[in-house]
């Protein structure tokens, strides 16, 4: 077992401060006259800020993953809570975090911009990691593990006997990015909260769900740590709007949402098969996630003439284990269509 203490975890400024309060902290009541946050008082949808707890919005979300709202934390987007994460536990100039290689790039960027070092851990030939190993890469500094499950750009689901192995035997915080668990048949770290008071979940509205303009992430993890996230956070960084929009989507879109990302992963498997047997494609990576990993002859030939058909995909060349890569997002059928017609003509096959 690990010696996880959030109090020493925590920056001490961090600890220290007290947090920002906003107008609408401060009193309780219905029915009052709003003078106290100089906006505009002539009514529309949008002259009172939002709500800074948004706890409508958590109780909808808490309800369909089964949680409670004190363990939801809301990001302007789960690339918020990355960086509030590093905030809180990472002391600029002297700490620093792990990441897998290879695995989404928001990690290494946010930890730049908070001037922490970055530990890279490699995943193996089939991007799977052996705990044990990993933690042997950690230093008495490193204050946050990053575990992308399902990964991106690889679309793997990490093994779960090696994730345990981890969140036992480190001391600092284990975030789990779980952006593409719509689409993987595993479930949710977030049911072993309760077991890992070291362990944060980060889900988004982005992706199953459809809504990536909204900007809202998820971060779920315990009470303590949810406190500290909140203390560090714009008091209002989820908009009105945002905050409304998601409600109603929650609410009314369940359904139409499930049955999306049925379609998405039938095309997923769909591709994954056709793909394969396209000459100029060496490997296609197995994909618990919205998108296709594909090791190609020539990433940049065929990013291009992608391109020149109207197509956009996203380069993922130089990657550990995967020298030519380009990841495709599953669309709609037709474009997918499409764009495999596109994929039958090209010339370097
Ligand atoms: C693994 C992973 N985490 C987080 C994000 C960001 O999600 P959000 O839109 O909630 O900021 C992405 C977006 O591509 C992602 O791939």
């Amino acid at each position: 077992m690990n010696n996880f203490d959030l109090n020493t975890l925590v920056r001490p400024n961090i600890l220290k401060m007290a947090p920002y309060s906003s107008a609408r902290d401060e009193f309780s009541g219905s029915n009052m006259v709003f003078l106290d946050a100089n906006e505009n008082p002539w009514e529309t949808t949008n002259n009172r800020y939002p709500d800074p707890k948004q706890e409508a919005l958590k109780k909808a979300i808490a309800e369909i993953k089964g949680l409670e709202v004190k363990n939801i934390f809301l990001g302007n987007g789960s690339d918020e809570a990355i960086d509030i994460v590093m905030r809180a536990v990472g002391t600029p100039g002297k700490d620093n975090i792990l990441i897998t290689q290879p695995t989404y790039g928001v990690y290494e960027v946010s930890a730049a911009i908070n001037d922490l070092d970055i530990i890279r851990y490699p995943l193996n030939k089939n991007y799977e990691l052996d705990g044990d190993e990993l933690l042997t890469f950690t230093n008495q500094n490193t204050r946050i593990i990053f575990l992308c499950s399902p990964n991106n750009p690889t679309a793997n689901i990490l093994q779960k006997q090696e994730v345990e192995k981890v969140l036992n035997h480190f001391n600092g915080l284990v975030v789990i990015d779980e952006a593409y668990i719509d689409f993987s048949q595993e479930k949710s770290w977030s049911e072993k909260l309760g077991l890992y008071p070291n362990l944060i979940v980060l889900q988004t509205l982005s992706k199953g769900w459809g809504l990536a303009g909204l900007r809202i992430g998820m971060a779920y993890a315990s009470e303590n740590i949810i406190r500290i996230l909140n203390k560090i956070k714009p008091p209002y960084n989820i908009s009105n709007a945002s905050q409304r929009i998601a409600l109603e989507a929650l609410s009314s879109k369940r359904d139409l949402v499930a049955e999306q990302i049925d379609r998405l992963i039938e095309e997923r498997n769909k591709y994954f098969s056709l793909f394969s047997k396209l000459p100029f494609v060496k490997k296609v990576f197995p994909s618990e996630a919205n998108f296709l990993l594909l090791e190609v002859e020539n990433t940049d030939a065929l990013y291009q003439y992608l391109i020149d058909q109207g197509f956009v995909t996203r380069k993922r060349k130089g990657i550990l284990h995967c020298a030519e890569g380009i990841r495709f997002s599953i669309g709609t059928p037709e474009e997918n269509k499409n764009m495999y017609e596109a994929l039958l003509n090209f010339e370097g096959k």
